[in-house]
């Protein structure tokens, strides 16, 4: 039985998470478990992290002898109008809750570390990065896809954690780790959401309170599609009326999109008659916020 309080297991904890914020430490740290034979895990993260996040660093530490989380404010991966300034920055806190959860290293670089200023390499995809978020986002999967890889070169790892909340995204990485051959295994982690239904996200932070209770609209649209499924509906067009109808109720919400597409392809589909992906997109004031579920008889 330890007789230490909370607050003492918590920094002991933290005492044992590697805080590294340099490529050089990074690769000879990991070499050294790398010797000794022990497979990594990563969970690539922006930080201002929540339950959410720390739901992949759990699966990667029962999974993975080593676990490895990064946190990086990916400016590649932000447009012009983006939050990239305004992105929540918490480190402090960030690092007790991957402690706590037992993560053995976090590596936070500055932006110079990743990006050097002549860096001039980037990752362009077709196929999956196109619709929806590519279409809203231009550049997003750019960014991301880049310095995904640009994690994976530096780390290795064995498998890689992401969730199921930015669905395209884990289809892109999944994508880009098939075409270019890289030895890691993709795994997709449940999405995490508050007791209302809201999926979890760092820019539920920017939410009044008034503008989280209208942001419920999306988790109900999700919701209702697949009830409207779940009772018999199987017509695209009839359950995407009734899903306008919803959101015309809660006209402060600007729909950007709502599709039912094939989970793989991310083509709109007519008949909702198997699996099929209901992915939304709304801005709620300031905040622009995603999410799906996966539906379907
Ligand atoms: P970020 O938004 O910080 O998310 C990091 C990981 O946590 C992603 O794989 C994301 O899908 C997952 N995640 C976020 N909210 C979640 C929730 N409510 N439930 C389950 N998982 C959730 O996604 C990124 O960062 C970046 O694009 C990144 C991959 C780190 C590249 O910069």
């Amino acid at each position: 039985m330890s007789n230490r309080s909370p607050a003492a297991t918590e920094s002991a904890a933290a005492m044992r998470t590697r805080l590294v914020t340099t490529i050089a430490v990074l690769r000879s740290e990991l070499a050294k478990v790398r010797r000794a034979g022990r497979t990594i895990g990563l969970v690539p993260t922006m930080g201002a992290l929540h339950a959410g996040h720390l739901s992949l660093a759990q699966s990667s530490c029962v999974e993975c002898d080593f676990t490895v989380a990064t946190i990086f404010v990916n400016p590649a991966q932000f447009g012009p109008h983006d939050d990239f300034q305004r992105y929540p920055r918490t480190l402090d806190s960030d690092l007790a809750a991957l402690a706590s959860v037992g993560v053995d290293l976090v590596f936070a670089p500055e932006v110079l570390e990743v990006y050097r200023p002549e860096h001039a390499t980037y990752i362009e995809m077709r196929g999956p990065a196109e619709p929806l978020e590519g279409r809203f986002r231009p550049g997003h999967f750019r960014g991301v896809a880049t310095v995904v890889l640009k994690l994976f070169n530096l780390i290795q790892p064995d498998r890689a954690y992401f969730g199921q909340k930015d669905y395209q995204q884990s289809l892109v990485i999944r994508r880009m780790v098939v075409d270019l051959d890289l030895p890691i295994e993709i795994r997709v982690c449940p999405i995490v959401r508050e007791p209302d239904g809201l999926a979890m996200s760092s820019r539920n932070a920017y939410l009044t309170a008034h503008e989280h209770a209208q942001a419920l609209v999306l988790h109900r649209s999700l919701r209702r599609a697949a009830e409207m499924v779940a009772a018999g509906e199987r017509d695209a067009k009839t359950v995407l009326a009734e899903i306008h109808e919803l959101f015309a109720e809660v006209p402060e919400v600007r729909l950007q999109y709502f599709v039912l597409t094939d989970p793989e392809t991310l083509e709109e589909v007519e008949r909702v008659d198997r699996k099929t992906l209901a992915a939304v997109a709304a801005v709620v004031g300031t905040t622009r916020l995603i999410d799906n579920l996966v539906i379907g008889p």
